[in-house]
């Protein structure tokens, strides 16, 4: 698949997807929305594919948000569908995707860029990295999953803080906080984005799939968590995955998963 604003590469079971706008920061043009879809898409349905990595091209930025040029014209029923639209295709899509995706935060993260790394699994960044929800400084609210996902992650009275404040934070005040995992230098953020896949390639990709499914249920108004984990514990047993990595524990040896 070709790109006009990522490039996207497969690197054994790993695809890496860099977010290529390095002039304007990487910001999220409605093109840039559409071939991120496109391009997770493409990876989740790749069954070679165990693990995803999202990052932005360049050394001063990650996302620095939603392309402002774009909307600054826009009326509420536009702004009201841009909304809708984006958290369909990018945002629940990914937090939803059936394969882990890795957000490897290696500058500026702000507004719709920390919502795109928000609706990541795990968070990395490196230390030059600045996390940010600057829409009230715009006359907005974030809405591409800010208000929700940020409570969750650092709680309520710190997400209010950042959106209140539209100030930033740095990598340690964000993994203080819970927003990030870990925090490296930026030479050395992708090895550890690809260490970090790389424990997750060891495990059964069928049972990571479904722990997404039941971590996400319990975020979901309406759908009880312990009741998706409860049927998700016992779809598993029906898995050749399950097979494989209860025999190779009871024969002492490293388990190859199918995958199925
Ligand atoms: N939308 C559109 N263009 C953006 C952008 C965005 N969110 N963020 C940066 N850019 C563009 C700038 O307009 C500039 O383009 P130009 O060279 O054609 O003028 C280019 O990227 C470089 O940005 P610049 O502002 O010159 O870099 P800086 O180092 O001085 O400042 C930031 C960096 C991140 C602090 C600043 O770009 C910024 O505040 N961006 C907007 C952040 C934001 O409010 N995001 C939320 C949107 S809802």
């Amino acid at each position: 698949m070709n790109f006009e604003n990522l490039i996207y590469e497969v690197d054994d079971h790993l695809a890496i997807i860099t977010i290529n706008r390095p002039k304007k920061l990487n910001a999220l043009n409605k093109e840039t929305i559409q071939e991120l879809h496109d391009a997770f898409a493409e990876a989740d349905a790749d069954e070679d594919i165990g693990v995803i990595i999202l990052t932005g091209s360049g050394e001063k930025a990650f996302v620095a948000g939603a392309d402002i040029s774009e909307f600054a014209d826009f009326e509420e029923e536009e702004g009201a569908l841009l909304a809708r639209k984006g958290q369909k295709i990018l945002f629940d899509f990914i937090e939803n995707l059936s394969t882990p995706v890795i957000a490897a935060i290696n500058g500026f993260a702000l507004g719709g860029g920390l919502e795109l790394a928000m609706a990541a699994h795990i968070r990395i960044a490196s230390h030059n990295a600045r996390m940010g929800l600057p829409e009230t400084s715009l006359g907005l609210i974030p809405g591409y999953g800010g208000t929700q996902r940020l409570p969750q992650l650092v709680g309520k009275g710190r997400a209010f803080e950042m959106i209140m404040t539209a100030g930033m934070i740095d990598a340690d005040q964000a993994f203080q906080s819970g927003l990030v995992n870990h925090v490296t230098s930026q030479e050395e953020l992708m090895a550890l984005a690809e260490k970090i896949a790389g424990k997750i390639l060891n495990n059964s990709g069928v049972a990571i799939a479904t722990a997404i499914q039941a971590v996400n249920a319990g975020f979901k108004p309406g759908v009880n968590g312990y009741d998706a984990e409860i049927e998700g514990f016992g779809a598993s047993f029906a898995t050749e995955d399950f097979k494989e990595g209860t025999t190779a524990f009871l024969e002492k040896r490293k388990p190859e998963f199918p995958g199925k």
